[in-house]
């Protein structure tokens, strides 16, 4: 197969690249390597993580409609998963309009080619932050998902609606996938276990949100990789499938496994709920378990992971 991963530079997209290498998948990667978090760490996906493989890179903007139609046309491709965002609550809180010409209008421009040269399936990141504050847990893909509380959930849902309507419309495969909060090696700087490792390691304050009353169904990111090639093998039909790991875990025990990996204890400075985060993300994760799917990594393996990956990426004795 033949298959397009938009954002392939990123921490999800070169997971799920190497991975499908590995099974004799030929891909296609395209990504703007832009400056959200630091570019290096893209790069580095590319040269060091997938080191020894072979794929075409094309450095380009899912907003520039010519290359991606280009793209299709020349390369032929089987399926897409479509990963490239800006992604982060926060961020998009300051740059709305971004988030929806990136999110929105360049899922809409994959979607056009899709069509037009019949792709078999398309695999898409929504996110678990569409679920806004609901009530109800775990949550589940019934569930109305009608009041996102950031413009990065916003856009998230937008991009689920326009996918219904590609299915519709063209008879198009597709599957938005809701992600709940991954993590892992060549994980993303702007995320919790990034920036509590580099503060802990540098004997700096970490900042732990509403006074540590937070809750994630945290979600390995070989687990992310799984559920997604999962998904990718299946051709549905349209649908939504939440993927995330099978416990609730207190943002405190994820703080405390990770002081125990690095031997240090972390200062920490309770600080108010941010503007457009959660308290609480639990994932009802029946549906995509019926295909065969489950997590199987757990925090004390991940984390530990994550910092023997962390250590030896930025050199730390
Ligand atoms: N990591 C998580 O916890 C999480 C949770 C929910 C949803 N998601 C979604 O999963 C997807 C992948 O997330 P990630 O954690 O790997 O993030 P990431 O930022 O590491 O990867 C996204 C990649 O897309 C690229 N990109 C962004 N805008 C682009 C554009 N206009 N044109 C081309 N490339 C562009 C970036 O350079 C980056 O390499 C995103 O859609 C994100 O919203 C992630």
């Amino acid at each position: 197969m033949k298959i397009l991963i938009t954002g392939g530079a990123g921490f999800i997209g070169s997971a799920c690249a190497k991975k499908l290498m590995d099974r004799g998948d030929k891909i296609i990667i395209i990504d703007n390597f832009n400056d959200y978090y630091d570019p290096s760490l893209k790069e580095a996906r590319i040269k060091k993580f997938l080191k020894g493989y072979k794929f075409k890179l094309y450095r380009g903007d899912i907003r520039d409609e010519k290359l991606v139609e280009k793209i299709f046309k020349t390369e032929k491709i089987d399926k897409v998963i479509h990963l490239a965002a800006m992604a982060g609550v926060r961020y998009a809180i300051k740059y709305p309009k971004l988030y929806f010409d990136v999110n929105v209008m360049g899922s809409i421009n994959l979607l056009e080619s899709a069509v037009k040269y019949k792709v078999k399936n398309f695999v898409f990141a929504s996110s678990s932050s569409v679920y806004g504050n609901n009530k109800k847990m775990p949550f589940s893909e019934s569930d109305p998902v009608d009041t996102p509380i950031s413009p990065y959930a916003a856009s998230k849902k937008a991009d689920e609606l326009i996918a219904h309507v590609y299915a519709h419309l063209y008879g198009l495969k597709i599957t938005a996938l809701r992600f709940f909060t991954v993590y892992g090696p060549w994980g993303r700087p702007d995320m919790a276990l990034f920036k509590f490792t580099k503060n802990i390691l540098a004997g700096k304050q970490i900042e732990v949100y509403n006074y540590g009353k937070m809750s994630r169904n945290f979600t390995y990111v070989d687990d992310i990789v799984s559920g997604v090639i999962t998904i990718l093998d299946a051709n549905l039909n349209f649908g939504i499938m939440n993927i995330g790991g099978d416990r609730e875990e207190q943002l405190t025990r994820y703080i405390e496994v990770l002081e125990n990996c690095l031997g240090k204890i972390a200062k920490k400075k309770m600080m108010p709920m941010q503007p457009g985060d959660v308290p609480s993300t639990v994932a009802d994760i029946r549906k995509l378990k019926k295909l065969g799917w489950k997590p199987e990594t757990r925090i004390e393996k991940g984390i530990a992971n994550f910092v023997e990956w962390y250590k030896e990426y930025y050199k730390v004795k």
